[in-house]
């Protein structure tokens, strides 16, 4: 993990607006890039694709902003993806604001350990977020496409996105095609993001114990 880390830092230039991901992983990336950055003296400012990302950024004396005219790269986690790069996201419930950000950046780059990897998303839970606006409505065409659903629930409740929606985990026998399931599923009333990220990907950095590789 630490040499992918390093070969990460490289997307960290001087004067740019890295757009930052969520997750158990970027949580660990985050102080190794802050070290780069003292190391290298830079100036760099934020963008994050989650509240807890920005705190931990914050903790740390890094700059987080809220709004910007670009984002340079952006660096990312996965919870599956693909040799073809494409990757299924929101397992920490953050796919919204890491679709935008991600999205916009110029070059954006995930980074999730080699386990993670899948020959295609048949049978890997797929996060949906949904407005919790008639959400049980929503959730039976979410059924009716095909998928066994389940509500993501937290602490004994139904959990609460940062941007206050709930979310449903999808589950289909096989995914042929991510990019037409995607669409399927935004063009439903009450959809507001799912976590398929089925182009944009610049690189994968895959990790395991021995080592990285990386995908493009
Ligand atoms: C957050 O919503 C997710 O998209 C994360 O990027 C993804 O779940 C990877 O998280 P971990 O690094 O914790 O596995």
């Amino acid at each position: 993990m630490e040499k992918a880390f390093e070969y990460l830092n490289q997307y960290i230039e001087d004067g740019s607006i890295i757009g930052m991901g969520s997750g158990t992983t970027i949580e660990k990336y985050i102080p190794v890039m802050k070290d780069h950055i003292d190391r290298q003296d830079l100036s760099v400012e934020f963008l994050s694709t989650s509240l807890k990302t920005e705190k931990a950024l914050q903790n740390l004396g890094l700059t987080v902003i809220h709004d910007a005219e670009r984002v340079d790269a952006a660096i990312d986690g996965a919870d599956q993806f693909t040799g073809n790069c494409l990757a299924v996201k929101g397992g920490g419930g953050s796919l919204m604001r890491e679709k935008q950000v991600d999205y916009f950046a110029g070059r954006l780059i995930l980074v999730a350990h080699e386990r993670k990897k899948v020959e295609d998303f048949g049978g890997v839970e797929i996060p949906v977020e949904i407005n919790q606006y008639l959400y049980r409505m929503t959730g039976r065409l979410l059924e009716a496409t095909g998928a066994a659903t389940q509500m993501r629930m937290a602490g004994g409740g139904l959990f609460v996105t940062d941007n206050g929606n709930y979310i449903v985990d999808c589950t289909y026998r096989t995914v042929d095609d991510p990019g037409e399931l995607h669409q399927e599923l935004v063009n439903i009333p009450g959809v507001v993001e799912t976590g398929i990220f089925d182009r944009h990907i610049k690189e994968i950095v895959s990790f395991n114990e021995q080592g990285f590789k990386t995908y493009d």
